[in-house]
């Protein structure tokens, strides 16, 4: 390892809640870099059902069985926090087309305020292509199954929600 630079990769989201879908792109980005940091930050155009150390902490009991994964917040530009961990790289999931032209204007944004961090877009199974943290918690709300969407935890953690 000497002499080799550690590959860090930070995977923002709101996460609220984690679902299966996030966690396919962190058990496929964990296998590729040497660290993750799942970091959570608030976008400030959605009201959040669960707060931040809420969040932070079903993250964590979601990815015990990851060991480079760790899980943190972090307030202001992305970029910025990327540098500051000494990550090179942002990870992006990309579900559908209509996911497209959000992340691409969001990576040249970023790629614009900071060349020398990189966004990789991985794509979740096909089977998670529908999900979103917005629709688990409205199934949820309406008392529909969501087992299928999210960690027992979750699931339970939302519920206790309602
Ligand atoms: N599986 C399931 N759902 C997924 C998913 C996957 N693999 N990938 C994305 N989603 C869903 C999320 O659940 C979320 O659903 P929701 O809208 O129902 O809540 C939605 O896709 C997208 O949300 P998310 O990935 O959490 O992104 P975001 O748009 O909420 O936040 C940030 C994006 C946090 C990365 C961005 O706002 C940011 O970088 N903020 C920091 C400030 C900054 O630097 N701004 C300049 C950016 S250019």
């Amino acid at each position: 390892m000497e002499g080799r630079v550690i590959k860090i990769a930070v995977y923002p989201g709101s996460f609220d809640p984690i679902t299966y879908g996030h966690i396919d792109i962190i058990e496929r980005a964990s296998s590729v870099f040497d660290k993750i940091i799942v970091a959570i930050s608030q976008n400030s155009e959605k009201a959040s059902l669960f707060t931040e150390i809420e969040r932070i902490d079903l993250i964590r009991a979601s990815t015990i069985g990851y060991p480079n994964v760790s899980v943190d917040h972090f307030r202001g530009l992305l970029v910025d926090y990327v540098q500051e961990k000494k990550a090179q790289s942002i990870i992006r999931g990309l579900r559908a087309i209509s996911d497209f032209e959000f992340e691409f204007r969001m990576a040249l944004m970023n790629r614009s305020l900071n060349e020398d961090v990189t966004t990789l877009f991985l794509m979740p199974h096909a089977k998670f292509t529908h999900v979103s943290s917005s629709l688990v918690r409205e199934v949820a709300k309406l008392h529909g199954d969501i087992t299928s969407l999210v960690p027992d935890h979750v699931a339970t953690a939302i519920q206790n929600k309602f």
